[in-house]
């Protein structure tokens, strides 16, 4: 018997990418859900006969009733915006008996996803938050990398993504923070730093070459301290293919800061459109990168970088893997942690890069030991 899983947004940009993953798992029947209802119909359609269209509003009244009636297993919501989000659609899930996953980048929403722990653990389900690149990729990359350290001091993170623009809500969570303070821990010290300043250049592996990424406001910022105690320094940085879009932002970010320019995010309309024109003349080629520095087992000064590369456009498929993994493992019955929770320690890395076959990725750690940590051609 198939179960029900509702994918709120699923015909968004990343929405449709899982949608499209699931649709060809046998034990599930899948909701498209959002606001219109002829895209929505487009995709189901396209997917076959064991997807539907959903039209549902997250903020109309009727929306916890409504979702109580569709009786999903689970709900995966990519509906963002995540920044500002209440938590009012994980309440309705609770409500409802089905287990909640998510790939909010929110920091205030994701970290505070365990005010709902408890009344998730009397439901008897999981609600899992940031079951995408960060924090469930990335904690997960650290937490199998953490091993070959007797003490570790800093985790330096970043994502280069190509020049294929993200959906219009990704394009807004992230300008809702150009030239904003937030803080970071540094060094063992909480420092205010700004959205997308503090840039720095990185050389990536050929054919990515240097790239430019700027610092962002997510999770992992306060979730690393927390999860790895002892650590001094946790930074995130991203970054898009075209150099000359990643420094215009740097420049935006001064004039936000300076109060001559108010949130970003109004501008995220026409932004997005410039970002579609432009895609043709940039990189198909996206990255990221985790760095651990600290002491070895033998009290040496070690540092091991892991690095993802992404061709072909594949890399957006990236953030998806996460909530697709643990989807399928919440509908087979493979997982029996209970409870509200940031998506860590829920999925190893082989199980999220493996989500969907046949992508161009590879993965590879450097100064680790020997066949750890690389896939699938390495
Ligand atoms: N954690 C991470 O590492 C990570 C990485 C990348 C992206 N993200 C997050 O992923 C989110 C989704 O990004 P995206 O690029 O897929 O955005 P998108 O293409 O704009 O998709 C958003 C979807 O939500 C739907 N929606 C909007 N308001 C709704 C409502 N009130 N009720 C029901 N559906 C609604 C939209 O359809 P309608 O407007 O037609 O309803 C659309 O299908 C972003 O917020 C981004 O921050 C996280």
């Amino acid at each position: 018997m198939r179960k029900p899983v509702l994918i709120l947004g699923g015909y968004g940009n990343f929405g449709r990418r899982i949608a499209t993953a699931l649709a060809t798992d046998p034990d599930m029947e899948l909701l498209i859900a959002g606001r219109d209802q002829t895209k929505a119909a487009a995709l189901a359609q396209a997917l076959g006969a064991h997807a539907r269209p959903v039209m549902l509003d997250h903020t109309s009244s009727d929306f916890r009733e409504r979702l109580a009636a569709l009786k999903p297993k689970v709900l995966i919501h990519t509906s963002g915006p995540f920044q500002g989000q209440d938590l009012h659609i994980v309440e309705a899930c609770i409500a409802a008996g089905c287990h909640y996953v998510d790939i909010a980048d929110g920091r205030d929403y994701v970290g505070g996803i365990r005010r709902l722990d408890e009344a998730a653990r009397q439901a008897g389900v999981l609600v899992a938050s940031g079951a995408s690149s960060l924090p469930a990729l990335s904690s997960a990359v650290v937490d199998e990398g953490r091993s070959a350290f007797s003490r570790l001091d800093s985790i330096e993170s970043g994502i280069s993504a190509g020049a294929k623009p993200p959906g219009l809500a990704t394009m807004e969570g992230v300008l809702s923070y150009v030239g904003k303070p937030f803080l970071r821990l540094e060094n063992g010290v909480w420092r205010t730093v700004h959205g997308w300043q503090d840039i720095v250049s990185r050389r990536y592996p050929s054919p990515l070459g240097r790239r430019w990424l700027g610092s962002c406001d997510v999770p992992d910022l306060d979730l690393f301290p927390e999860r790895y105690p002892g650590v001094r320094t946790v930074v995130f940085r991203a970054g898009v293919g075209f150099t000359v879009t990643t420094l215009a932002t740097w420049l935006f970010s001064w004039l936000v800061r300076a109060g001559l320019l108010g949130n970003l995010a109004r501008w995220a309309s026409p932004l997005h459109r410039l970002a579609g024109t432009l895609e043709p003349l940039g990189s198909v080629w996206s990255a990221m990168h985790v760095t651990l520095t600290g002491m070895d087992d033998a009290q040496q000064p070690a540092t091991r970088t892991w690095l993802l590369l992404a061709g072909n456009n594949d890399g957006p498929n990236i953030p998806c893997f996460p909530a697709i993994a643990l989807t399928r493992k919440l509908v087979r019955g493979e997982v029996t942690e209970r409870g509200a929770m940031p998506c860590m320690g829920l999925l190893t890395v082989e199980e999220i890069l493996t989500a969907i076959p046949g992508l161009d990725l590879k993965w590879a750690c450097h100064n680790c030991r020997a066949g750890e940590d690389s896939g699938p051609d390495h």
